[in-house]
């Protein structure tokens, strides 16, 4: 892609950009501060700046007056750079003196982003074949089911065939709707010592379908639910949907959910609600695509242990009780109408395997979608969610364990926090002079909350500017109208009531810091003590791949600064977004990958942190920010 390069007066600091970037993303990725009150919605017309030289275009001009236009001002969150540019952002305006910056913080911090190095070979896990056998005649009155099986092995060559009753009961109907012209749907399976395929028949259907054969890929998330309608003949992700998993109003974290899940009819309400969630999944997938729920040929999901349990309506007593025990872990494929899932009734669906109680499919699902089970880089896989979860190793070894970070990360158990969907804050530089904050939000919208990238960014950014102390504590003589007394003590105005989407303040209180505080601290005790268990410490890393529903600004040098992430050289991080979504659409696209999944399951050799008393030494010193050990974060310079 083309990239242009964006010069910003009075500043003096230049950045290359793609073609047809924000003027004010740039100016964030850049450092360098506009006010920005509304989040880039072009609401609040305060991120007037004026193009000095080269072209730029307007995608909204009404804020801006004719006269001021004439003379070159536009609002940076609705202009992109479409050639070389200087900017000037007006001083006066703004009343800000110029900032210093010193030459790193002019770089681009953001993780740079990972695709899946894994390269699926279209090979279904149910594939459709268009059936013409001859009807029955005196001469030939064989019974419908061996029909249909002689005519695919002699016209297809497919064999062994099994069909159960479910699918026994449709033949007779569906095969003579349409004179015998019929689909059959038949799911592949490999004989374990021939290696041979054999095949299961899971659905009949009169006439042959015009519409493509797709599969629906789901990451089951403890706060989100994400999914994908994937074309499974050529891997095109048709649509894509998320929202909330509602179970979230029975509790944040796995554990909540498993004691709900005791209570009577607890297990059954858990079901249901992920299921309903699931089910509006996919109804917004088949309204973006314009496709018939019929298209959905099978479902794969990835979800932790809990998760998985709750939507199958697995007994969860036992994830929580010592020994730790799960149900199941390799579960055989579900007819999604057991599931209750609004899907032609005889759809499969498959869960990856889990390792552990807290260590489940949807992290074997990112492992399998990073590509660390093949490669010879030692590399800490982070998956920084409700549920954070650490995998450590190559393709020699792999150990994994879990922690519980809680929902912070993901915008839950925050006054304003939410996950990153349009309106969220995610991109924020505060002012040091002034402490006044320049927001973005996702898509542009008029700001709702902030979620996990906002989040670390504003922290790390108080932290060093100092009106927030190593405690997490807000500095309470703060010469700011931001910084007040609220309802649970001192509390950070990021977006005024009147710039944002909400009709009140968009807040960040020092419960909501206490909490994210506690979510870091057990992420970097969890991963510090896995590493320590392999005989590794942070240095030895070839790699760090983080994954997570984070925004897209994720600096790396705020995640540092708050002691989430390790202080190792930055080009080493990798972010590879939901690597559990990744992974179940490579499931989807390539039966072989599911297979695999089982292997790498297999493979990873889970450690049990509750069970270690280093785990909860190292948490309480991380309770600090970024670590009550300065030595172990050398590049975090506070103060300055
Ligand atoms: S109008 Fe651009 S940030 Fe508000």
């Amino acid at each position: 892609m083309n990239r242009v390069s964006i010069h910003f007066l009075p500043d003096d600091v230049k950045i290359e950009v793609p073609y047809g970037t924000l003027l004010l993303d740039a100016a964030l990725e850049a450092g360098v501060f506009i006010r920005a009150a509304c989040g880039g919605s072009g609401a609040c017309g305060q991120c007037k700046v004026r193009v000095v030289k080269g072209s730029v275009e307007a995608l909204m001009e009404e804020k801006v007056h004719a006269a001021a236009r004439a003379a070159g001002y536009v609002l940076a969150c609705q202009t992109r750079a479409i050639s070389d540019v200087t900017i000037e952002i007006p001083l006066a305006k703004v009343g800000r003196k110029v900032i210093p910056r010193d030459e790193a913080e002019r770089m681009r911090l953001t993780a740079r982003p990972m695709e899946s190095p894994i390269v699926p070979e279209p090979d279904p896990m149910t594939i459709r074949v268009f059936m013409h056998p001859p009807a029955p005649a005196t001469h030939d009155n064989v019974s419908d089911d061996e029909r249909l099986m002689r005519t695919l092995k002699v016209e297809h060559e497919i064999y062994p065939v099994a069909a159960g009753l479910d699918v026994l009961k449709q033949l007779p109907h569906e095969a003579r709707k349409e004179d015998w012209e019929f689909t059959a749907y038949l799911e592949v399976e490999t004989c374990h010592d021939t290696h041979n395929p054999w095949y299961r028949l899971t659905r009949v259907q009169a006439g042959h379908p015009s519409y493509p054969s797709m599969a629906l890929a789901v990451d089951i998330g403890t706060t989100s639910l994400w999914g994908e309608l994937v074309n499974v003949d050529t891997g095109e992700v048709k649509a894509r949907a998320s929202r909330y998993n509602p179970q979230i109003s029975m509790g944040d974290d796995v554990i909540s959910r498993i004691v709900y899940a005791l209570k009577k009819d607890g297990l059954e309400r858990l079901q249901t609600q992920v299921v309903k969630g699931i089910n509006e999944i996919v109804e917004e997938c088949l309204q973006k695509s314009k496709l018939p729920v019929d298209c959905i040929t099978y479902m794969v999901a990835a979800g932790n242990t809990v998760m998985t349990h709750l939507f199958l309506g697995l007994y969860p007593k036992y994830l929580r009780e010592w020994p730790y025990v799960p149900a199941a872990h390799n579960v055989a494929p579900v007819p999604a109408s057991v599931l209750g899932l609004n899907l032609p009734p005889q759809t499969h669906v498959r869960v990856f395997p889990g390792v552990a109680s807290y260590v489940g499919g949807d992290i074997v699902s990112g492992v399998l979608a990073n590509g660390m089970w093949q490669d010879e880089e030692m590399t800490l896989f982070i998956d920084i969610g409700t549920n954070g979860e650490i995998v450590a190793g190559n393709k020699d070894l792999l150990m994994t364990a879990s922690c519980s970070a809680g929902p912070a990360f993901e915008g839950g158990g925050l006054e304003f926090g939410m996950r990153a969907a349009p309106g969220a804050i995610e991109g924020i530089l505060i002012d040091p002079e002034t402490f006044e904050p320049m927001i973005r939000t996702i898509d542009s919208k008029p700001a709702l909350g902030i979620c996990g990238s906002g989040i670390i960014n504003i922290i790390s950014q108080m932290l060093k500017i100092g009106i927030l102390n190593q405690n997490g504590k807000y500095a309470s003589d703060a010469k700011t109208p931001r910084i007040r007394e609220g309802r649970s003590g001192l509390e950070y105005v990021i977006c005024w009531a009147k710039e944002s989407g909400l009709n009140q303040d968009i807040v960040l209180t020092e419960v909501d810091l206490d909490n994210i505080l506690r979510a870091k601290a057990a992420m970097f005790s969890g991963y510090t003590c896995l590493l320590d268990k392999i005989g590794l410490t942070v240095d030895a890393l070839d790699r760090v791949i983080i994954a997570g529903a984070f925004g897209s600004f994720i600096n790396l040098d705020h995640a540092v600064t708050i002691g989430l992430l390790p202080d190792i050289p930055r080009e080493k991080f990798l972010f590879i977004g939901n690597s559990s979504l990744k992974g179940a659409r490579l499931a989807c696209i390539d039966r072989k990958l599911y297979q695999k999944s089982r292997e790498i399951a297999h493979a990873m050799t889970n450690v049990e942190l509750s069970e270690d008393p280093t785990y909860m030494d190292n948490f309480m010193a991380a309770l600090f920010l970024p670590h009550t050990k300065v030595e172990l974060f050398p590049s975090v310079q506070l103060g300055q």
